[in-house]
């Protein structure tokens, strides 16, 4: 047995006793040390016991209800949730290139919240900019255009320093933009196209889901001890034999997935969060860290009937943290009906072509967090721990001034930094050019339209970054939502 087996029955053992072995040791530093505590949580193998829910589809004019909610995550348990109108998350929203869309959220919590459109590009006011919340029984109304390409694109509550809580807790949904260049190419599509959001939740010992960061989960992340799929532990999708298209959203606050398939099962990751790439990539695996998505295709012709496979995370390196195990997340059993005949394209669609050249302003932002003063564990939400350039968010203040419909170049440099950050942009999209340290390359899916790039310890990354035409105040943040809570997150405001 090699150390990672060790630890993985180790985990195991203290799964069956419950989660005695691994919670106090998350929770004991809030007054110890300001350096990062490395107690890697362990994710469980869950076992595969009932069928996947399939978020349902609804079109882009409709109502969100976000209220407290009932859900069992684990098999025999209820757990408390939050949800907009089911038992957790809410509905696929579907949305074809010029659609308009008009959703009124009403807030039927005992706490503030709103929605951001995590990778639309809409005007200001509609963003989900956290100065814009609704209070308990009002409402927003949401309108805008989407002038976008096919993608996925996901939406969730962005209320400040309640943002990790509100999505762990299920207040977050898929949307699926459309156009005709995605419809040309025939991919699979109805019940052989699946959204899967991926979480990893914190469960007590009763099966209800916890979300109280302490002092070194605000660091490190708050990492659960389950893997969920459209919030389930554990999911089956019976499906036919043939290709799959996995819409994946990362919903975690914290969690990086390495995600690969079971028994050499082929995968071919054809897109990212801005939609397409040029070309198919055929792939063992990628890590997809908070807030990106990634659109593969799993080839399950070569199961048996009643043959099986998994989507699973893998272990990896980079972080002391994250990745120490692997588990299996979702199991497809292979059901007698074959799908349908499908070859995968060799050409996708062209990417925007944006050169280093257009930039017309070049910027680094420290994300390393290396400074005096800051974690303090008693502050929790509403300190400043957590900073860019080592400034800490400010609702009222604009930090960074760009122009509509310009191209920039920035750095974010993590090259001294021992925490993992995903780094989103509102209001525009990212083209990712280099990495270096840590990985030191491009992982096959930041070929395409990116808006968040995973910055592992030791890494900075370079990017081009394309401003949307809408002026107004955006963010630029943090997707490890602990972070971005405790104010790792700045005010782009566009001019
Ligand atoms: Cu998905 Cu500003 O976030
Ligand atoms: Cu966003
Ligand atoms: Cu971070």
């Amino acid at each position: 047995m090699n150390r990672r087996d060790a630890l993985r029955s180790i985990t195991l053992t203290a799964g069956v006793a419950g989660m005695g072995g691994l919670l106090p040791a998350l929770s004991s530093c809030a007054h110890e040390s300001h350096a990062p505590q490395s107690a890697p949580v362990l994710l469980l193998e869950p076992s595969f016991d009932r069928a996947l829910p399939i978020l349902p589809n609804a079109p882009p004019i409709l109502t969100l209800a976000a209220a407290s909610a009932t859900t069992s995550i684990r098999k025999g348990a209820l757990s408390p949730s939050m949800s907009y109108g089911g038992n957790i998350y809410g509905p696929t929203i579907d949305v074809a290139m010029n659609d308009a869309v008009a959703i009124r959220l009403v807030n039927n919590l005992t706490v503030d919240t709103n929605i951001h459109w995590h990778g639309l590009a809409v005007p200001a006011d509609m963003d989900g900019h956290p100065s814009r919340v609704a209070a308990p029984g009002s409402s927003i109304p949401y309108s805008f255009t989407v002038h976008q390409r096919a993608c996925h694109a996901w939406y969730h509550s962005h209320v400040h320093g309640d943002t990790g809580r509100q999505v762990t807790m299920g207040l977050a949904g898929s949307v699926l933009v459309r156009d005709a260049a995605e419809a040309a190419l025939g991919l699979p599509s109805g019940a052989d196209e699946v959204v899967l959001m991926i979480q990893d939740k914190r469960l007590d010992m009763a099966g209800h889901q916890t979300y109280t960061p302490s002092a070194s989960d605000i660091m490190n992340g708050h990492l659960g001890n389950h893997c969920t799929v459209n919030g389930m532990v554990g999911p089956v999708l019976a499906t036919s034999r043939g290709w799959k298209r996995l819409r994946i959203v990362n919903a975690s606050t914290a969690r990086v997935f390495n995600l690969g398939m079971s028994d050499g099962i082929p995968m071919v990751v054809i897109g990212s969060d801005g939609g397409l790439l040029d070309a198919p990539q055929a792939t063992r695996d990628v890590l997809l860290s908070p807030g990106e998505r990634l659109d593969v295709l799993i080839d399950l012709s070569s199961l048996p009937a009643g043959g099986n496979a998994f989507l699973e995370t893998r272990p990896f390196g980079g972080s002391a943290t994250q990745g120490t195990n692997g588990v299996r997340v979702l199991r497809f059993d292979a059901t007698a009906e074959l799908g349908p005949s499908f070859t995968v394209p060799a050409a996708l669609v062209p990417q925007p072509l944006i050169g280093e050249e257009q930039a017309v302003r070049v910027r680094t932002f420290d994300i390393a967090n290396i400074h005096d003063g800051g974690h303090d564990g008693h502050a929790g939400h509403g300190s400043t721990g957590h900073t860019i350039n080592g400034i800490g968010y400010r609702m009222e203040r604009s930090d960074i001034m760009v122009e509509a419909n310009s191209v920039e170049r920035w750095t974010f440099d993590n090259s001294k930094g021992t925490e993992v950050h995903p780094m989103h942009v509102h209001g525009a999209f990212m083209r990712i050019l280099r990495r270096t340290g840590g990985r030191g390359t491009l992982a096959v899916h930041e070929g395409g339209i990116k808006d968040t790039v995973l910055c592992m310890p030791g890494e900075r990354v370079e990017v081009l970054v394309a401003i949307e035409r809408h002026r107004g105040m955006y963010l630029l943040h943090c997707h490890q939502i602990e972070h971005s809570d405790d104010g790792m997150m700045l005010n782009m405001e566009v001019r």
